[in-house]
Formats: C-alpha cells, structure tokens, sequence
C-alpha cells in the first residue's frame, strides 16, 4: 500500500481501566516514566542494548523435540538486492507471469487494450494491484498440487498509471467506474501443465471477479445497526463492494478471508459533519479524510461523501468471507471480528476446536487483535461451519515490560465498555473497534501486518512494517515491544500463547527480528550471526513452507535500504535460525505480497504489486513484465528447476 497514513496519537489511555488482571506494566506506562529520567537518546541506547537483552529469547526455551533435520532449511545461495527494473530470484528457479492486469478472468472479457478500458470489461479481466494469493486445492478437500483455484485479492488502483489521459483534479466517470471495478477479488481455476508451467482454465465456472460495486451480506451482530443503514440500503444488510482489500487468511472449510484494510482512503468531506455529530468522533479516530478522498469517487458516487452518506463508510473496515469453491454464495461481512484496517485474518485451531483468526491494524501507533469463535468448527460438514464466524469473542493484545502479554477481551459491560463509553451494546464496540481497544489499555504498535502460526511449533509471529513517526514530537514513545525511535526498518515479534493454546488470554514474546542493514548495530536476527545475513526491511506478509521455514516479503525497501522489495526465507528453529537469505528480487515502485506454495512446496506463487509507484504512464519506473507501457500488477509462479520444493533444492 502506499504510504498514506495516519497516526493513532490521541489518546489518553485509560490505564486503570483494566484491573481483572495485574498489569505488570504497558508500553505507555513504562515509557512515560523511563522518559521523565533519561533522555530520548539514551533511552534508544538503552532499548537496544541492556534493556533489549531482557526481551530477546532465551536460548534453549524456545527449542521444539522434533530432530531439526526435520525442518529442512533453505539451501539457495541468497541474491544481492537491486534496483533494476527486472525480476530475479535465486540460482535454480523460474519465474512465470500467471496473470496480469487486465487479463481476461471471464470468457467474456476483451482482451487488455489499455487504449479503450471499461467498467464493463475490467470486472470481467484481473483487476489492479493483486496482493493476497490463496491457493485452494480441487477438488474441495484434496491436496492436489496441480490443479486449484487462486483467489487474489486487488487492493486499489494507480489511475495514474492506467490512464493514459488521467487528471486527479478531475477524474472521468468512466475511470472511476473502471477503478472501481478493479478492486476486490478475482477467483482463477489453474492447473499445472505437463511442461511444469501454470495455465489458467477458460470457461471454468470457478472464475470469478468481485469488484468494488458486487452485492455482500452484512453478518454478525452489527448487521442492521442504526449505523450501517443507508439511504440506499435502509436495512444495513447488504452493502456494494468490498475496498482495500489487502492480505488475507482462510478457513479449515475452504473459505476465504479477505481483509478491508485502507478503507479510510475512500471516503470524502468529514469537514462536512458538525462536531457534535455522532458520528465524527469514528470517523476521525478511523482516519477518515477531512475534505478529497483519496481517488475521487465521492465525484460520481454519493456514498463515498461523508456529508450526503454518513454511514456508508461503516459498511467498510471487516473481513469479507468468500467461498471460492462455490460462485452461489453470497460473501459476507464478518462483522463479529471487529473493524479496523485490518492486514490480515490468519486462523488456526484451538485445542477445543475454536477457530483463531489473529489481525494487526496496519495503522501507525495501532493493535493486534485475535477473534476467538464461540462454537468449535465441525470438519467435513461446510454448512455447519457457515455462521461459526458470527460469534465469538474479540480481543486486543497488551504487551507487557517483563515479557509477557494480555488478551484484552472486547466485551460489552466489561472493563469499561458500556454505554457510560458510548458503547451501548456489543456492535457499538464492534463498529468502534478501535476506541474500545484505546479505553483498555492496548499496546500501541508499528504498524502490525502480516500475522502467521508456525506450523511445527505454534508460535506466532507478527510482523511490523515500521513507524518513523514512533517517538518524534508529538507522537507516542517507545515501549517494550516498539523499542525504535523513527522504526524505519521493522521488526518482527514471536508470540507464545499459554501452554500452546491459541484460545489463551495469556502469552509471552519476545523480538524474532529487528530488521535492516546487519551492518546496523541495533538490528537483530533471532542470534544468528549477522554478518551471514541479507539486509532486510519493511516486512509485510509472513508465510511458511511445509518444513516450516517462514517466508517474508517486503513492502518498503527503497526508502529503507535503497534496493528493490524483495522475498526472503528464514528457518524459525535449529541451528540456522534467523539465517535470513534474499531469494526474490522485485521492480522499481513495487511491493511484493500474498506468497502462497501448492500443498507439495513445489510452486511459490507471489503477487507483485504496483510496479513503477511514484510515476506515471508517460514516463514508468517500471516496465515490468512485458519491457513495455504500461506496467502491470501480475501473479507470477516461481518454481524449481528440479521440480522439487522451492528454495529446499535437494532436500
Ligand atoms: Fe496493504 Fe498492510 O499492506
Ligand atoms: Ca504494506
Ligand atoms: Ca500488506
Ligand atoms: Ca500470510
């Protein structure tokens, strides 16, 4: 995404609200006593040397009984990082283009004529901005490693680099309505050819495009509130579009989870509301813009005006349920998880069944969340899970000095959250959720994104992207877990939940990452010997492969380090953990998101994202995939060239 933000700073965080259990400590606390002694300066010396020490693992405690031959770390010979506008990743692997924007999803696309676009023809081609790549196995069950359904979400546009003749002051009807169109998700049905590579299946019923104007439920306990009514829709039940849709997790049945994340962006003319409207106080805690939008839609489309539409903006900020395998289906807005902008849904089974589905708000100064169901999930019987995600409890992550952490429950009538707090009932917390998480106590973060579960150990790891504004004037200080002031580089935590079960209201933590140039005496590679690293930064989005080695992809590294994103590989256990190796290299302006292997490891599919940001169609960055104008948001498969698992050569 690009860099629009906005800080979580308000806020008098109400410490004392939360007292069911002991706070050994929280972020603010802490540092708003250490500051009154030291300055800025030593404080950062002291949070990356002494006082950091107590944070980091301790060697031993971590370590799983599996035999670490077991895990499999990468082999690859890590690449240099580069800023050429050229794909490329390590010795022994191939890159294909799957899909690009403007390729045709639904037999009865055009094919991509950047000269005549349309809203008709773009909502039946692969839209803008591919992030999250989720690979489904078919048939529905199976572990077919040749044969699947991509679901990709498209997070935004770059009008700038669609339209050849496009003027933000005065955007045309018919771009809008294009943009518009390639948001959201497209479902693909591929299969592995003979020749190892990737095809798309014309005329498969699977494919499928939503778009920011398709029809979705509103489900869960907010569904019909006061505040999701429109003019347009009076029930508050079903809302056009889904907006900013970044990474993604998925379900034990099959679904998807699509996340709406930077949803703020869409919406003009808060300036409009007067202050003692109701509604303001949400809408500028939720970042809300003051006057423009960010791509103008409020020009053509009432809804995306604050003062013509109040409430349309509250139909955004949820997870978004869609059932790939079945076209029928009418995806639903989960809005028993709460609204924030969310990076990510990733889910994981609890001991008793419950489904965990961890999120971070990738917002400066903002939370970490996880949303635990009320009933277990019921394996082979879809319909019985079809409203799990409708109930359940959400909490809100406090991390504490010595270590530890909290699961804040977000419940109506606990801890403050009562109609005395504006929260009259338990879809107010959850329209609010970011205000009830301010009122107890949550540990404000940099940036959360991309949260993934070990496969092999359980442990939880969170990526933060950045925050250069953490610990300027004016913003909030460090704290324990967000030790860096101006965190240009990131940092990546790993989380323990009590006696391994992700349904705990208890953790401990501690850094797995403090990302950037190992030349960089404060960063930190879980102890691996940092002169044997690749530089990384700006982590993203997180994933394992099957011998549970974490892959990481990066959003941010030309500002950071002045090279191109990037893919990178880290075993999490054995003797070469945090031995972090760059093994995917992207173009100028691009992110790269949504890694995702087949079941066999054998294909690693990737989305890169925006390429050529931060120019435009007359004179692009980035040229990629075709070394012509324009360049285009693509799905690409990487594979190995011996046809076994990517990055593990010979294991
Ligand atoms: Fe769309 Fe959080 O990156
Ligand atoms: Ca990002
Ligand atoms: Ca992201
Ligand atoms: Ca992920």
């Amino acid at each position: 995404m690009r860099d629009v933000q906005f800080p979580n700073v308000p806020s008098e965080v109400d410490a004392d609200g939360w007292e069911a259990i002991p706070r050994s400590d929280n972020g603010e606390t802490f540092d708003q006593v250490v500051s009154r002694a030291i300055t800025r300066r030593d404080l950062f010396k002291a949070t990356t040397s002494a006082a950091l020490i107590a944070y980091l693992p301790r060697i031993g405690q971590q370590r799983s009984p599996t035999p670490i031959t077991a895990f499999g770390p990468p082999t690859f010979e890590p690449i240099e990082g580069h800023s050429l506008d050229q794909v490329r990743v390590a010795d022994g692997h191939s890159v294909d283009v799957v899909i690009r924007w403007g390729d045709p999803v639904l037999e009865v696309a055009p094919p991509f004529d950047l000269a005549s676009q349309s809203a008709v023809a773009q909502a039946a081609q692969f839209g803008y901005n591919c992030d999250y790549v989720g690979y489904f196995p078919l048939p529905l069950g199976s572990n077919n490693a040749d044969r699947g359904l991509l679901a990709v979400n498209h997070e935004f546009t770059n009008p700038e680099l669609m339209f050849p003749d496009y003027d933000p002051s005065r955007p045309r009807t018919w771009q809008i309505e294009t943009e518009l169109a390639a948001h959201g998700m497209a479902i693909l049905d591929v299969r592995r050819d003979s020749d190892g590579r990737w095809r798309r299946i014309a005329g498969s019923g699977l494919n499928r495009r939503i778009t920011g104007t398709t029809p979705i439920a509103i489900a869960g306990p907010a569904a019909g509130h006061s505040l999701l009514r429109t003019k347009s829709d009076p029930t508050g039940r079903t809302v056009l579009g889904t907006l900013g849709n970044c990474s993604a997790g998925r379900t034990p049945w099959g679904t998807v989870l699509s996340a709406e994340e930077n949803f703020h962006l869409y919406f003009a003319n808060r300036d409009s509301l007067s202050s003692g409207d109701a509604q303001l106080q949400n809408h500028a805690r939720y970042g809300l813009r003051r006057r423009d939008s960010e791509w103008g839609f409020e020009r053509r489309h009432e809804r995306f005006d604050i003062g013509k539409e109040p409430n349309e903006a509250f139909r955004f900020g949820w997870v978004v349920e869609v059932d790939p395998y079945d076209p029928s289906w009418t995806p639903r807005k989960r809005t028993a998880l709460g609204r924030m902008h969310r990076e990510a849904a990733t889910s994981v089974v609890a001991p008793d069944g419950r489904l965990v589905l961890y999120s971070g708000d990738d917002i400066v100064f903002e939370y970490i969340y996880k949303f635990v169901t009320r009933s277990p999930w019921t394996p082979g019987d879809r319909a019985a899970n079809r409203d799990l995600l409708d109930e359940g409890t959400l909490y809100v992550a406090r991390f504490d000095h010595d270590g530890s952490g909290v699961w804040i429950p977000l419940r109506h009538g606990e801890h403050g959250l009562d109609a005395s707090a504006g929260f009259a009932s338990q879809a107010d917390i959850l329209i609010n959720t970011l205000s009830a998480a301010d009122l107890v106590g949550a540990t404000k973060m940099d940036r959360p994104e991309d949260i993934e579960v070990s496969p092999k150990n359980g442990h939880v790891f969170v990526a933060l992207t950045k925050n250069p504004l953490r610990g300027t004037e004016g913003s909030p200080p460090q704290n324990p877990s967000n030790p860096r002031v101006k965190n240009n580089y990131g940092h990546i935590l790993e989380l323990i939940e009590s006696r391994g079960n992700h349904a705990a209201t208890r953790f401990t933590w501690s850094f797995f990452m403090l990302c950037g140039d190992p030349d960089d005496e404060t960063t930190y590679f879980a102890g691996f010997d940092r002169s044997k690293v690749s530089a990384i930064a700006c982590p993203d989005n997180l994933a394992f492969d099957r011998a549970g080695n974490l892959w990481i992809a990066t959003d941010g590294q030309p500002e950071a380090l002045g090279m191109n994103d990037a893919l990178y590989s880290v075993p999490i256990e054995g003797p070469e953990r945090g031995h972090v190796k760059r093994f995917f290299n992207s173009v100028p302006g691009a992110e790269v998101s949504g890694h995702a292997f087949t079941p066999d490891d054998s294909t690693l599919f990737l989305s890169v994202q925006h390429p050529g940001e931060g120019s435009n169609l007359g004179d692009p960055t980035s040229k990629w995939p075709d070394r012509t104008t324009p360049p285009r948001p693509s799905v690409i498969a990487i594979r190995a060239d011996d046809g076994g698992p990517v990055g593990r050569g010979g294991s």
